[in-house]
């Protein structure tokens, strides 16, 4: 019987530029942790974000404000030690890009180098496009982020659907355009109507990935503890939970405090 490793084929933006092309949707989940990442990789999953979320499912935070760069690495270096095939794209937090695209170039290099990953994601259209220019000068794969982006969420107020109005949809549409036109591998839109995210998709060429904007984008992305019930209190109607994990975690726990008080755990086929 032959030993060989199975061979990997690793995603790559030009296989997701393919996969766009050919019509194939893109499958994206976030993960923070080598456990998470490495069941997600194996499940077969297209990209892995290393998101700035994990400002609120990993540290508690109420917005994604706090978290640091080297917060974001550490996250990064753990899901890229797991990663065997999936395309990893990590979060350039907030203050680590915006108003300075020299420090934003230093700040993605600090994360490929110390990270491992393949590139990095940032929020914003023509506010952020000097730093976005500057990172994919470098060679580093760029995905932008439009609609909702949390980093902006005091400017915002709010975390409803953007874009309703006429004239925010007519700057995401001029953004998206610009984000594709400077070369970006793909693009995140967040909690905008379903059409507008159509009128996304016919104006430009890159992938764009969904998170609560519809049927008509190229592929999905949710939060990995979403998706899996382990948040419990956030249910925006875009998300489709999978689990209940929350509950069927504190059940286990439960009932292994039992165990242990009860003196049932270990029994004598668990002990040496
Ligand atoms: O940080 C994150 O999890 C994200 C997704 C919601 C797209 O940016």
């Amino acid at each position: 019987m032959s030993t060989a490793k199975k061979s990997i084929k690793k995603v790559t933006t030009h296989r997701l530029q393919e996969m766009k092309d050919q019509g194939e949707k893109i499958s994206m989940l976030t993960a923070y942790d080598y456990s998470m990442a490495k069941i997600i990789d194996e499940a077969g999953i297209d990209i892995i974000l290393v998101g700035d979320s994990a400002s609120n499912v990993m540290a508690g935070h109420e917005t994604t404000l706090p978290i640091t760069l080297d917060q974001m690495i550490y996250h990064a270096q753990s899901v890229v030690r797991a990663v065997e095939r999936a395309f990893v794209v990590v979060d350039l937090p907030f203050g680590s890009y915006q108003g300075d695209s020299k420090k934003a170039l230093r700040s993605a290099i600090q994360i490929m180098k110390e990270s491992g990953a393949h590139g990095v994601k940032l929020e914003g259209g023509s506010e952020v496009i000097d730093s976005v220019k500057r990172i994919l000068s470098a060679g580093i794969p760029v995905m932008g982020h439009l609609g909702l982006t949390p980093q902006s969420i005091y400017k915002f107020g709010t975390y409803t659907v953007r874009a309703k109005e006429e004239m925010e949809a007519s700057k995401l549409l001029k953004d998206a355009k610009l984000l594709d036109e400077v070369g970006c591998f793909g693009i995140v839109l967040e909690k905008i109507p379903s059409k507008l995210t159509k009128q996304v998709i016919n104006l430009v060429k890159c992938p764009i990935i969904g998170i609560g904007a519809g049927e008509h984008a190229d592929g999905q992305v949710l939060v990995i503890h979403d998706l899996l019930g382990i948040t419990k209190e956030f249910n925006p109607r875009f998300l489709r939970r999978y689990l209940s994990l929350f509950e069927e975690i504190k059940t286990a726990v439960e009932k292994y405090i039992d165990d242990v008080k009860t003196g049932d755990f270990p029994n004598e086929f668990e002990q040496y």
